[in-house]
């Protein structure tokens, strides 16, 4: 690493040689508020460092004298070959961490020929995403609106758009209660949109659905003819409910921790999801994948393959500090305004744009 005269420092000192390490240098560059929306958990975070912390009482019984000169990592979701076997879980809001937002993740998932599931909440539009990366795999993430018309529009679109599976995300009726969140006031930047949600609707009739049951598996099923993938079982029984539903995949998911505090890490809880699908659809994982043995561990106990979420935002944090670094600028598009005198109780956050932080550095 080298030194930019303006960059900071402490940030110049970091050698990236591990998922890890990405998390601690996007600690340290990005903005607090948006750091603190990636990074949370629900409630106490337990959910969420459960997830990380149940690899590490997992062992193996390896296994010697095995010819391993050839490698190939190569596998196929849902008929589809991808590289190695961990795709990108949907998570909203890019632009927090790269101005490029869900363009930028779109082009590396191609990039490393793996999917990419993009979010609802992106902060680019479908068709953004789409001619960002002409050809990529991808699947779009559905949250399913009080509205039911800018949800079908949605699915349409994202089938138009050539996204090959459709991934209904099962675990968020209500947004969980994510503590520093609460605290900062967080709110998405004025200049940032959620693209698939912009359009002639009020806010309510694009807020989630909290009635939404097994039975809407079967009115998404009329409206497309892509793969259902079902996101956020973590038992048999429910895992029954999905085949018997006729999606085409499960993903073992507790939304990385940020929705029921209490629920358990998704490496437990994949064995009995496995075992009640017996073979009938393809049942991947994520939450807490770290490391390459994480993911063997996942794969060894049945999944077929994984995705990251979090540490896909560190990247993007990564990647876009780099390219500040060259014109030796350190980005904070959003900044904490502090509180003028005699408002000191009321913690006010400001943003504004990239493009005028930039100016005022010049
Ligand atoms: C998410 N997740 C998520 N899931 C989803 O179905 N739709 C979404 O829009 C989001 N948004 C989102 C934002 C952020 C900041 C995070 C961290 C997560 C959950 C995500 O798909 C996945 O389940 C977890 O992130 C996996 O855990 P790890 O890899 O982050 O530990």
């Amino acid at each position: 690493l080298f030194f930019t005269p303006g960059f900071p420092e402490h940030l110049c000192a970091m050698a990236m040689v591990c998922l890890l390490d990405f998390e601690a240098y996007a600690e340290k560059y990005l903005p607090k508020i948006a750091w603190d929306f990636f990074a949370a958990g629900a409630d106490e975070c337990s959910t969420r460092d459960e997830n990380i912390l149940a690899y590490k009482r997992i062992r193996f019984r390896p296994r010697m004298l095995r010819d391993v000169s050839m490698l190939d990592t190569r596998t196929k979701i849902l008929g589809t070959e991808i590289s190695f076997p961990v795709g990108i879980a949907p998570t909203g809001f890019h632009q927090l961490a790269c101005p490029d937002g869900e363009k930028s993740t779109a082009r590396a998932a191609k990039a490393m020929g793996t999917c990419y599931i993009a979010s609802t909440y992106s902060t680019c539009s479908l068709e953004e995403i789409a001619a960002a990366a002409p050809g990529g795999f991808r699947w779009f993430q559905l949250y399913i609106h009080r509205n039911r018309a800018v949800s079908r529009q949605l699915v349409q679109q994202a089938e138009a758009l050539g996204f090959q599976g459709l991934v209904l995300t099962a675990d968020l009726p209500y947004t969980g209660k994510r503590r520093n969140d609460v605290r900062n006031g967080f709110q998405l930047p004025p200049h940032m949109k959620l693209k698939n949600l912009e359009g002639a609707f009020e806010v309510y009739e694009v807020s989630l659905d909290p009635s939404v049951t097994w039975d809407d598996i079967y009115w998404l099923r009329s409206l497309t003819h892509l793969p259902i993938i079902i996101k956020g079982i973590l038992t048999k029984e429910d895992a029954e409910l999905a085949v018997r539903h006729g999606v085409q995949g499960i993903i073992v998911s507790n939304h990385g921790g940020r929705q029921l505090d209490g629920a358990p890490a998704t490496i437990d809880a994949l064995v009995e999801v496995v075992e009640a699908v017996r073979g009938r659809v393809e049942v991947y994982l994520d939450g807490g994948i770290r490391k390459g043995s994480d993911v063997l561990k996942a794969l060894a106990l049945g999944a077929k393959c994984v995705f990251i979420g979090r540490p896909a935002l560190w990247g993007l944090a990564y990647k876009e500090s780099q390219n500040h670094r060259t014109v030796g600028v350190e980005r904070r598009d959003i900044v904490e305004v502090a509180p003028k005198e005699g408002q000191e109780d009321d913690l006010r956050l400001e943003y504004i744009s990239c493009e005028e932080r930039l100016r005022e550095v010049d």
